[in-house]
């Protein structure tokens, strides 16, 4: 059955376990503590949780830099702890995802230690090694400015290795069929532990040729399909969602003309143009970058997202259009990364402007595709700039006003609780938000529950409808003979607009307002005329509530 692709309609909420909750007061957070808090992220409605890197690792990348992969942290607990995850989410219907870094390992890895030591060693191979230092070696950097090369000499293998991102991050080789061999393993391993899918890092970069004579480097796309093929056949319903930042002529390439690669990727040509509809109030590039996004296998989908753990990567907008969004949301050098990015958290960008984060949201659950919310979002927590580079928006989650936020009973968390200003723990915090029918966590769970209700965004078509002003965002998706309409103002002012549904029949007549009590009748002249609020938005069923209860889905 078509519905048992669950991910093409489902809600995702993304956390890293070391700052999420501290159970046994070390101060770093730990799998019996996020294991308390599922009662509160099943409360959210999300069906999946994507659990960051938690394996062994020195942590010098977040977690990004494993040194073994299967293995659970000592800090968050035993793989005893993970597999009781597992379970217990299972048991209120989350599914989890993990993250699967295979592009790279640690230095620490035992396979780089043996490599550096042992040319005879097979695990020389499975790293990319080059006598002399390669020409190209100051190209192609991810972390201009903080990373000098992609090139290091090593003292003790006396030659120089490849690495994409930092040093302490050498490339795996992963032309290597040993190396290929090994991620299904490590695939295998995690699927058994009952995780349903992976959000596979880097994998441009995973499937890319590399080596000192690669001066062009070409992916290599079948690999993703012996992935996808390789779990597929372990566990039916898993999936693979892909983290390739790459130009919409390629995506196809990575779902596969048939849908026989990867399952989701994320959509990176819509999130940055979406910042850019939020900072101008012009929604022309943004459709033009769903537009080019549209093509997708059936079996495919998107992955929506505002902000993640990285920096909001810029590099795809022309310059004008990213001077904008630096102008509006990043103006200073401290809110900026690599020239290229924002390091922000959402609500701070948006000023703490509670009627731009929700409608910033309220679009994301309503793109073409699966959302992918981050921890502490949902409250609209805060950064810290005083931290470096991507730090400062991954600070522990704010549970009440206990110190340090309730999030651990030590006097030395693991990164420090944001504790002053107007996104302090005093002021943001699960627990008061829990109490205010107002809050954001409120709006926040609102709003799961009615895009669950739309399954019509996940499984469905949609058309642009001419709204008649380029501030507004008007969309229509229609699926299994029922369709909804929302609406999105990015102007500061009120604006009235005027639209026809398109359907064609006599549903056009009728939208329901799923939100709130504004439903419309369609004028004499067979069109819509919807005042929206600066930064207002509306989800309505077209047709009326009637053509819900006809469903042929359920
Ligand atoms: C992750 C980053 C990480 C990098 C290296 C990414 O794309 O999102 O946080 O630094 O991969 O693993």
């Amino acid at each position: 059955m078509i519905k048992d692709l669950w991910y093409k309609n489902a809600v995702v909420y993304c956390l890293s376990v070391g700052t999420y909750m501290d159970a046994n007061g070390d101060g770093v957070g730990d799998f019996s503590g996020l294991m308390r808090r599922l009662d509160y992220i099943n409360g959210l409605g999300v069906s999946a949780i994507w659990l960051m890197p938690f394996q062994a690792s020195p942590g010098r990348d977040n977690g990004y830099d494993i040194s073994d992969y299967y293995s659970v942290n000592p800090a968050y607990g035993t793989l005893g702890d993970f597999v009781e995850f597992t379970h217990a989410a299972k048991q209120r219907g989350i599914r989890v995802l993990i993250d699967l870094v295979v592009n790279h390992t640690s230095n620490e890895h035992a396979w780089f230690k043996e490599a550096r030591r042992d040319p005879k060693s097979k695990y020389r191979d499975w790293y990319v090694w080059s006598k002399k230092k390669p020409a190209n070696a100051d190209k192609g950097m991810v972390f201009p400015g903080v990373q000098k090369s992609t090139w290091t000499h090593d003292p003790v293998a006396k030659e120089y290795y490849f690495h994409r991102f930092y040093d302490f991050q050498p490339d795996l080789n992963t032309s290597n069929p040993e190396v290929q061999a090994e991620i299904l393993r490590i695939m295998g391993f995690w699927i058994q532990l009952g995780v349903s899918g992976f959000r596979m890092d880097a994998v441009p970069f995973v499937i890319s040729t590399k080596g000192a004579e690669v001066n062009k480097p070409r992916e290599q796309y079948g690999m993703l399909r012996d992935f996808r093929e390789f779990l597929q056949w372990r566990v039916g319903d898993s999936m693979i969602l892909a983290e390739a930042n790459v130009l919409p002529n390629t995506d196809m390439q990575y779902f596969g003309d048939d849908g026989d690669r990867m399952h989701m990727m994320f959509n990176f040509q819509v999130n940055q143009n979406l910042f850019y509809a939020l900072a101008a109030a012009d929604t022309k590039p943004l459709v033009k970058a769903m537009e080019k996004t549209k093509p997708r296998p059936p079996s495919g989908q998107w992955g929506m997202f505002l902000r993640n753990h990285d920096e909001l990567d810029l590099g795809r907008l022309t310059e004008k259009q990213r001077k904008k969004v630096f102008a509006a949301f990043g103006p200073n050098k401290e809110d900026q990364l690599y020239d290229r990015g924002i390091r922000r958290r959402l609500a701070p960008m948006l000023g703490g402007d509670r009627r731009r984060i929700e409608l910033a949201y309220s679009l994301m659950f309503t793109l073409p595709g699966t959302p992918v919310l981050r921890y502490g979002d949902e409250l609209g927590m805060g950064d810290d700039l005083s931290l470096p580079e991507r730090e400062c928006c991954r600070t522990p989650m704010q549970w009440s006003t206990e110190p340090h936020g309730g999030f651990t009973k030590s006097d030395k968390p693991v990164m420090p609780v944001i504790d002053r200003g107007p996104y302090g723990y005093e002021h943001v915090n699960a627990a008061f938000q829990r109490r205010d029918p107002n809050s954001m966590l409120n709006w926040i769970e609102r709003i799961i529950r009615m895009r669950k209700e739309v399954p019509e965004v996940g499984w469905g078509d949609f058309e642009v409808i001419k709204a008649g002003n380029d501030a507004v965002l008007a969309l229509r998706y229609d699926w299994r003979n029922n369709s909804v309409l929302f609406l999105h103002n990015f102007a500061g002012e009120p604006i009235e607009v005027e639209f026809k549904t398109g359907l064609g029949d006599e549903r056009d007549d009728k939208l329901v307002d799923l939100l709130g009590d504004a439903h419309s009748n369609a004028q004499t002249n067979g069109k819509h005329c919807v005042c929206l609020e600066a930064y207002g938005y509306r989800w309505y069923r077209v047709g009326g509530l009637d053509y819900l209860l006809n469903r042929s889905d359920v």
